[in-house]
């Protein structure tokens, strides 16, 4: 999909539709008064009618009969002014990309953004070129009869004035990559667990290795059992499939910070032993949805030749209940030694994330972000919509939640409070890995801690906006690529010199 950065205006737009936007009750303003006025007051009359509201999600093609050069105008709803920023416009932008697309258009120009006065041309040009890339995934994997093709053949963002053109150009490469690598983390998150095993998640891997140049090393179990990572060797034990750490380096700069991007990936979690209610067990597929997070942000940090040493780790497991299955009671030695008592089969993530974030450590890592669908309790403090963050170093917390600001992920910070360790506490090991129902997503965060020692560190965890169960017109149902853009977007910070 070309994405072209213009000064043209959009009764100048030649394509299959030109989409202009419209807030709540307010006059036509910008570009839709100048696309009225050639459309010999139409859009003003739906809206005197009521036809048209300014809605969010409200999106009414109408055709220009040679009116404008574009074959059609897409007037798009973009709700209260007072409520606009730039999560609205992308919403907008998202669900006109995605009717538009359905309607068979493959040149669009888009004004949309021209409603907006307060964010600066870049952050806006970001917001809808990444929200196109979101809409228009199709997710059918693995139908196979597919409707294609899912994207554009262009995006014209219209009404960029000269001075800010390469700037925006910019922006919209790094829109154009991270939008890509939204998608393609959706991709692996969607496909079944009996095609993303811990292996095939290793080639993924390797995959990117080859196409970008970065560097990719897979432990397989016996390495894994000569350095010692107990915990995640203790969650794979139930299952057929071997697990396996996989560690990609890609070094843009060659000193300065040493990033680690940790991704959880459990390729399937039935919870083991501790095994989990059969209604929504399908879903667990999505398990690995930090591990895509990580391999869809590697892809994107090497294509853009991002000035950063960073490295990917993958701890890749299933979770199954087996004759070989680790139980409820043992006690396991993870990676680095300290010793861990298993209350439950099903909090395994964080088993596997603390051999990973001890490995990433020694490997050398000052500031480690993990990323994991880690915590039902995570969707219950805060929904489908929103992360969790946890760290020990507010300079990097903040730094994640702003990443987040700026790429249309929001996220939430939560306490990890000294009080909260105690819960923890174990009888016969150094800690256990669940310390009851409260604070369910604080002791994920804190027993991760407890693997970090005083390197810099942040939890995202991504249980709840991984995963939407709702069609929504911006963005169909199914995996999200949650963290995918954070992750880049923070990358780009830290390479700035800003944390
Ligand atoms: N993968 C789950 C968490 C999860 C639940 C992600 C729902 C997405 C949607 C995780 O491994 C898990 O099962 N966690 C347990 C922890 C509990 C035993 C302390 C949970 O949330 O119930
Ligand atoms: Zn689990
Ligand atoms: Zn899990």
């Amino acid at each position: 999909m070309d994405i072209r950065i213009s000064a043209e205006s959009a009764d100048g737009y030649v394509g299959d539709a030109v989409v202009v936007g419209l807030f709540e009750s307010a006059a036509l303003s910008g570009p839709a008064v100048e696309v009225n006025a050639r459309l010999d007051g139409m859009i003003q009359r739906l809206v005197d009618v009521g036809e048209i509201r300014g809605r969010p999600f409200e999106v009414t093609i109408l055709h220009t009969y040679g009116k404008l050069p574009a074959a059609r105008v897409a007037v798009v709803g973009l709700g209260q002014a007072r409520q606009a920023d730039l999560f609205a416009l992308r919403r907008a932008a998202g669900a006109a990309a995605r009717i538009l697309r359905d309607r068979g258009c493959r040149r669009v120009g888009t004004a949309l953004h021209q409603a907006f006065s307060g964010p600066r041309p870049e952050q806006l040009v970001r917001a809808v070129v990444e929200a196109a890339y979101v809409g228009l995934y199709r997710g059918e994997e693995r139908k196979t009869r597919r409707e294609l093709p899912d994207e554009f053949d262009e995006i014209a963002v219209l009404g960029v004035a000269d001075e800010h053109r390469e700037a925006a150009s910019a922006v919209a490469r790094v829109a154009q990559v991270g939008g890509t690598a939204t998608n393609y983390a959706r991709r692996l998150v969607n496909l079944p667990a009996n095609d993303i095993t811990p292996t095939a998640l290793a080639e993924q891997a390797v995959d990117i290795g080859k196409r970008t140049g970065l560097e990719v090393e897979v432990l397989e179990p016996a390495r894994l059992r000569e350095i010692g990572m107990g915990a995640l060797l203790a969650v794979a034990s139930g299952s057929d499939q071997p697990a396996c750490l996989i560690v990609m380096r890609y070094r843009g700069k060659g000193s300065g910070p040493q990033v680690a991007f940790v991704g959880k990936g459990l390729t399937f979690d039935s919870g083991g032993i501790s095994i989990k209610p059969a209604e929504k067990m399908h879903i667990m597929k999505s398990d690995m949805a930090g591990a895509a997070a990580v391999l869809g942000a590697m892809q994107a940090v090497a294509e853009l030749k991002i000035p950063l040493d960073v490295m990917g780790v993958i701890p890749a497991s299933e979770n199954l209940p087996s004759g070989h299955a680790y139980r409820p009671g043992d006690v396991l030695t993870a990676f680095g030694g300290s010793t861990i008592e298993v209350i439950s089969t099903d909090a395994e993530g964080r088993l596997i994330l603390a051999d990973a974030l001890g490995y990433a450590r020694q490997q050398g890592a000052t500031h480690l972000i993990d990323i994991a669908t880690l915590t039902g309790a995570c969707i219950i403090a805060l929904g489908y919509t929103t992360a969790g963050v946890m760290g020990n170093d507010n300079e990097l917390v903040e730094a994640v939640l702003d990443a987040g600001e700026r790429v249309g992920e929001r996220m939430w910070r939560l306490p990890l409070f000294p009080e909260y360790r105690a819960m923890l506490d174990s009888l016969v090991a150094d800690l256990k890995n669940v310390g009851g129902r409260p604070a369910g997503t604080i002791l994920g965060g804190w027993f991760l801690r407890e693997f970090v020692g005083e390197t810099s560190w942040v939890h995202i965890d991504i249980a709840g906006t991984s995963w939407s169960e709702e069609n929504e017109p911006h963005q169909i149902e199914g995996a999200t690529g949650a963290g995918v853009r954070t992750l880049l977007a923070l990358a780009e910070r830290m390479a700035g010199g800003v944390m």
